[in-house]
């Protein structure tokens, strides 16, 4: 007899991933398929083509995820349903159908992939309920109280775009997909790695501050993209440019990171505030980062010296458990599946993803 099995299936965005995780937090195995380098010569995700990849990366990531376990030693299939891109998510669905069929003893979980990111954490550390999250990522920027495993309290959200777009966007402007240190690597983790040989302080770029109108903590991102894709055409900031150089990219990065990040700061420091004077929110005075954004170092050191004067505990799952990966889903499976929540014999034949 062993712990507790659970495979986790990942296919919401353009990441194909799958991992075995067990309930005394061992992670037995974990496959992993990017897709990154197929998107990029469109300037973002193209539906058919993270379609086309998943379907062909499903089979071989599954096999390399159950290399040296047997399927009867696990008890669930857990998958991302929502949220996502629609046809990302039909295909970890319709393989996850076919792999309940051949192995019946199999139950289902069906996943919410904003709720795995917040209980990423659970998996790496001992954290409990109550606790703040922020869940920063490509689609979502979300400001909350996790109160247990499917009961979460929204604090604010973003009204427009999320950070991890208008990072990926401002990477896009200063082309960094044709700069040679950083090509490889997502919009996000470009500009951050870019910002670390910068100064923050070369330009003044805006950050909300409608802070006094509205009470809550919501974010908006959008007139910040506004103002850098416009800096970045005035000054022809980009890779490339006949008229800027290497410094001015990592300036301007440091400058795009650092705007980010102090918007998201100030909502952070808000939450906090709002969350010690409303008694009846009852949190633990431990804030977690995650999502893929939450994997930024200086946004990470940021918060922590925030978190550091309001005596609050700053969690962090590690930088490449923040960003979309299997582990979380099937982290996210054992703890539904200990407290048998909407854990299913079968899967609904009416099942649809949900955007
Ligand atoms: O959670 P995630 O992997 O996928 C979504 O569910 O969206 O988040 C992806 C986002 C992308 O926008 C990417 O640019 C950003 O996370 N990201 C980063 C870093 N690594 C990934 N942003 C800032 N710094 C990073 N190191
Ligand atoms: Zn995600």
């Amino acid at each position: 007899s062993h712990p507790l099995r659970i495979l986790g299936i990942e296919t919401s965005c353009d990441d194909t991933a799958a991992a075995v995780v067990d309930s005394e937090r061992t992670i037995l195995s974990e496959a992993y398929r990017t897709q990154l380098k197929y998107h990029q010569p469109w300037g973002g995700i193209v539906p058919s083509i993270a379609k086309k990849h998943h379907y062909e990366n499903l089979v071989p990531v599954i096999a390399e995820a159950m290399k040296d376990i047997e399927w009867n030693t696990i008890a669930a299939i857990a998958t991302s349903v929502k949220p996502g891109l629609v046809i990302s998510l039909w295909q970890g669905i319709n393989f996850t159908r076919q792999l309940l069929h051949k192995y019946s003893h199999l139950s289902f979980i069906p996943i919410h992939h904003m709720e795995a990111h917040a209980l990423t954490v659970r998996l790496t550390h001992n954290v409990s309920f109550p606790y703040m999250v922020l869940l920063a990522s490509g689609g979502h920027c979300i400001l909350g109280i996790v109160e247990d495993v499917d009961k979460f309290y929204r604090l604010g959200e973003t009204k427009d775009i999320a950070p991890g777009e208008a990072l990926d966007k401002s990477a896009r402007a200063m082309k960094l997909h044709e700069h040679t240190l950083v090509r490889d690597m997502v919009g996000g983790a470009a500009i951050g790695r870019l910002a670390r040989d910068g100064d923050e302080n070369r330009y003044q770029l805006i950050t909300p501050k409608y802070s006094a109108k509205m009470k809550d903590c919501s974010f908006s991102f959008g007139g910040m993209l506004s103002q850098i894709n416009r800096v970045v055409d005035k000054e022809a900031i980009y890779c490339g440019s006949a008229t800027s150089d290497e410094q001015q990219l990592k300036d301007f990065a440091a400058c795009v990171q650092a705007s980010v990040v102090r918007h998201i700061e100030t909502r952070i420091h808000r939450a906090i505030l709002f969350c010690d004077a409303i008694k009846k929110r009852q949190w633990k005075r431990t804030l977690v980062l995650s999502g893929g954004v939450s994997s930024n170092l200086y946004l990470r050191q940021r918060i922590h010296d925030l978190c550091s004067h309001y005596g609050v505990e700053l969690v962090c799952p590690p930088p490449q458990l923040c960003t979309d990966n299997g582990i979380m889903i099937a982290w996210n499976g054992i703890e539904r599946y200990q407290r048998s929540l909407n854990v299913l014999s079968k899967m609904p034949e009416d099942l649809v993803p949900e955007g």
